[in-house]
């Protein structure tokens, strides 16, 4: 895949699946934006706009936000300069609702989508993951409490800002969020089966093997036989082509 004059390129995946942790590399790989709908919903939420207000409850509870609402905020995202290239979406589209209504605001500006990505993950490994979460509320980079060394004082790594565990990654609201995934999301993917667009990569291994999976389903450089697993003496890195 290369990042056309308005290429949109999705990651779809039960939560956890590590949207997040992967989008930030296509998007970089590309030199596109990395746009999430988590992201800019709990933005709404910190400056207590209209749908910030209208959407705590339902995130809190580990509900979809209403499609009007999501698809509004979206597509407002993308008439932003930034993301004139295009973008990576990550957690858009969520139900076939939405996905309808990317179709169509992406064919008014002569765009479409050119991956729909699927990181497919055993649901027993979501909740080890999202339990040991923690997002900067600066940067919104994400870490893993067992995964990976962070600051004593859980300062992020990449800007200094503070750490923080996500409200929705308790145990309960987790276990409700891959059941809305379940219902309502993953028949998203059929929609773009049908259009020829979707792929599939194992994303159940570690981040940089994943990483090599999903660059190498769109397209993008690394191999995953030129990566390992990572152990004590050898950090799973992958040797780029
Ligand atoms: P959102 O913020 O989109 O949450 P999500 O889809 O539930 O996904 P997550 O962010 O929890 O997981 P991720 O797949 O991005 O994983 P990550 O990379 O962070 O949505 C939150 C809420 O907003 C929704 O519940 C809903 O209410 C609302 N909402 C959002 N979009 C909406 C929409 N379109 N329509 C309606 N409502 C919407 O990784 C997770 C953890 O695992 C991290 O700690 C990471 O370090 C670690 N990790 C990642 N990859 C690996 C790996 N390969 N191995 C080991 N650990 C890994």
């Amino acid at each position: 895949m290369v990042a056309g004059r308005f290429s949109v390129a999705l990651l779809i995946g039960p939560p956890g699946a590590g949207k997040g942790t992967q989008a930030r590399y296509v998007g970089e790989a590309l030199g596109i934006r990395h746009v999430a709908s988590g992201d800019l919903l709990r933005e709404h939420r910190q400056r207590d706009t209209p749908i910030g207000l209208t959407a705590r409850a339902y995130m809190d509870q580990g509900d979809l936000v209403p499609d009007e609402l999501v698809v509004q905020m979206v597509i407002e995202r993308l008439a932003r300069p930034d993301a004139a290239r295009g973008v990576v979406l990550d957690g858009f589209p969520r139900t076939v609702c939405q996905a309808r209504a990317l179709d169509v605001a992406l064919a008014e500006r002569g765009g479409r989508v050119t991956a729909a990505l699927f990181l497919d993950v055993p649901t027993d490994v979501l909740v080890e993951r999202l339990s040991g979460r923690r997002v900067c509320i600066g940067c919104h980079s994400t870490f893993h409490v067992v995964l990976q060394q962070l600051p004593f004082d859980s300062t992020c790594p990449h800007c200094g800002d503070r750490l923080v565990q996500r409200a929705d990654d308790v145990p309960s609201v987790v276990t409700r969020r891959v059941a809305v995934y379940q219902q309502q999301t993953a028949p998203v993917l059929d929609h773009y089966r049908v259009r020829g667009v979707l792929r599939r990569a194992d994303a159940s291994s570690s981040v940089e093997l994943t990483r090599a999976r999903v660059l190498e389903q769109l397209g993008l450089r690394e191999s995953p036989e030129l990566c390992s697993e990572p152990t004590e003496r050898n950090p799973g890195h992958c040797v780029s082509r």
